[in-house]
């Protein structure tokens, strides 16, 4: 049994620095046609020139793959001025994504005080820019951290009504319902792996700090909501990996930090959730619907789209020490590389 479906989009992908790059980069970049870059790096990515190095960098390690099309970001930080932001949108720099103060992987010194920046969210609605957000309230309690930032979520809809918002990998059932009952200005990113896990993955039996991630898989019934919304078809939801590696070493107590590798087997894992018989709503969930919102051209993804066979592989233990979702685990297909 063989399917073709059009190039997916990924909306959220980190693909780091140095080594880690040229060892994660490749997976996103065979794949996928737009991606959105995170700019949470060591480094951190603050700034249109910083962007455009990045970029450079990123060019420079994925020639081989021409259907492949980074959309850099830069981070929003308090210390983002109005200048920044414009000097960004000049360096072709259409992105910025804010993190909270402390809520994952380089969010030290991020945002507390919202209201501050709301001459930086002037700019980016004035430039037509889109801001993503890690949407989880500093100091809330885990599970609920992300239903607490809903009521800033609303503020800056309301106050911005032509900023576009994109609320990234949505893990709550509330959460979902607050995105579609908000205007068409804001959209939601759903991962792969917030599909497929909940609470028990990471807690359940022994402790999984390969599932362990910002925001932390809820219950079984917030999973049930984000499958329905990508399921739906709905043009508020849209597929952003949030791929995050690490090494093995930050993923041992004391260091054991929050992100799920899910780039080198997401699509297929993508189509055994959805089926054959949801290939249109896969479409609209990996393509259309951040298309739309992201204004970008579709030719990218018809023009070069993947074929997948339905034979049943085994994920490996790990790609070069890092652990990807489900070790040891079978998936029913597989992308046939070109
Ligand atoms: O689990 C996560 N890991 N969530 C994020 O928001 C960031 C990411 C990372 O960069 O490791
Ligand atoms: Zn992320």
């Amino acid at each position: 049994m063989e399917i073709t479906i059009w190039r997916p989009n990924d909306m959220h992908a980190h693909v780091r620095e140095g080594r880690m790059l040229e060892i994660v980069l490749p997976f996103t970049a065979r794949h996928f046609a737009h991606v959105v870059i995170m700019p949470n790096t060591t480094q951190p990515v603050l700034t249109g020139a910083d962007a455009q190095k990045y970029r450079t960098v990123i060019a420079s390690k994925t020639d081989q793959f021409p259907s492949f099309a980074p959309l850099m970001t830069i981070k929003i930080t308090p210390k983002t001025t109005v200048k920044i932001i414009k000097d960004a949108k000049r360096s072709n720099v259409m992105i910025g994504k804010l993190y909270p103060d402390g809520v994952t992987t380089n969010s030290a010194g991020g945002v507390r005080d919202f209201t501050v920046m709301d001459p930086v969210f002037q700019t980016m609605q004035d430039a037509g820019m889109v801001l993503c957000l890690h949407g989880e309230k500093p100091g809330a309690f885990s599970m609920d951290r992300e239903d607490a930032f809903l009521v800033e979520l609303g503020r800056i809809a309301k106050q911005f009504p032509k900023l576009r918002i994109v609320f990234e990998h949505v893990s709550s059932s509330r959460a979902v319902t607050a995105i579609q009952s908000l205007p068409e200005n804001v959209a939601a990113t759903i991962t792969v792996h917030h599909l497929v896990l909940s609470l028990d993955d990471v807690i359940g039996g022994n402790l999984n700090p390969h599932a362990f991630c910002k925001p932390i898989p809820k219950r079984p019934v917030d999973r049930k909501a984000l499958r329905d919304a990508a399921f739906s078809g709905s043009s508020k939801f849209f597929l952003g990996t949030d791929s995050a590696p690490h090494p093995p070493q930050h993923k041992v107590w004391p260091e054991i930090r929050p992100g799920v590798f899910t780039a080198p087997v997401a699509i297929g894992l993508l189509v055994d959730l959805f089926g054959e018989d949801r290939l249109d709503q896969l479409r609209a969930f990996t393509v259309h619907n951040s298309a739309k919102f992201y204004e970008l051209p579709v030719l990218l993804n018809s023009t070069n789209p993947l074929k997948l066979i339905r034979t049943p592989w085994v994920v490996p233990k790990d790609y070069s020490d890092i652990v990807p979702i489900m070790p040891g685990g079978t998936i029913n297909w597989q992308v046939v590389e070109a």
